[in-house]
């Protein structure tokens, strides 16, 4: 793995950004797999000046998305569809036919799943995977516990990710129970992995994920298996890094 520390958060978005952009220049139709959370919010921002500037542009990319909560329609504000389009999707030049987004207000969630599933794979496979990490070590809303083989599937949300979560919702009694999510074994066919975390709070948990035991108890940990992964992350959240 490549472990690459920047001095804050707003370096460590330009460098995730420059990923984006070389794997463009390389590969105009490259298929990514973009996030929601506060992560990536730098990230997009320099993603959306770079095609303002016309310096990228991703009219022959594919774009999915990782998770969403079940029971919330794109058109909730909290939703990550939502999230994504406001952030990313309607301010860059992508070709809306080749976005793919999960719809957590669904009818049949397993047949969402399936769906998402599906078209990863029928469309090529996913060129870079964007990843947060929770302070549990989930990655998507693959909680503790989940399945190495795990794939596109509903999930219940630990109580400490409803909590985490709870401020954008106003209160903890708003957060949904259960989430849609892209499953371990998914991800871990992503062609290129960047994970990026920021702040002191994510200090031990990238540690633990990066250099501890790989247990299914810490899902981020199946990540040291993956031969093309990137770690992007500010000082505080390598402050637990050994022999770096
Ligand atoms: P965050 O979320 O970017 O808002 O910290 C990360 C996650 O929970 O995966």
């Amino acid at each position: 793995m490549e472990i690459i520390i920047k001095n804050d958060y707003d370096e460590m978005s330009l460098a995730s950004a420059d990923i984006v952009i070389k794997q463009i220049r390389e590969k105009p139709h490259s298929s990514f797999s973009f996030i929601a959370g506060y992560t990536p919010i730098g990230l997009y921002r320099e993603l959306v000046t770079a095609c303002q500037h016309e310096e990228l542009s991703f009219a022959a990319a594919k774009a999915f998305d990782l998770d969403e909560y079940v029971g919330l329609s794109p058109e909730d504000e909290n939703s990550f569809y939502h999230f994504l389009n406001k952030h990313i999707f309607i301010n860059c030049n992508f070709d809306q036919e080749n976005v793919y987004l999960i719809n957590g207000g669904a009818q049949d969630l397993e047949d969402e799943c399936l769906k998402h599933e599906q078209l990863i794979m029928t469309t090529g496979g996913i060129d870079v995977q964007f990843l947060g990490i929770g302070q549990n070590g989930h990655i998507g809303f693959n909680e503790p516990g989940s399945s190495f083989d795990s794939v596109t599937r509903v999930i219940d949300l630990a109580s400490k990710t409803r909590y985490a979560n709870a401020k954008y919702f106003g209160s903890i009694e708003a957060v949904p129970y259960k989430a849609i999510t892209v499953g371990l074994k998914t991800i871990m066919q992503a062609r290129q992995i960047v994970l990026m975390a920021t702040g002191e709070k994510k200090a031990d948990i990238v540690a633990a994920a990066l250099q501890g035991e790989i247990t299914e108890e810490v899902p981020a940990s199946i990540l040291q298996r993956h031969d093309n992964l990137i770690v992007v992350l500010d000082k505080e959240a390598a402050a637990k890094l050994k022999n770096i």
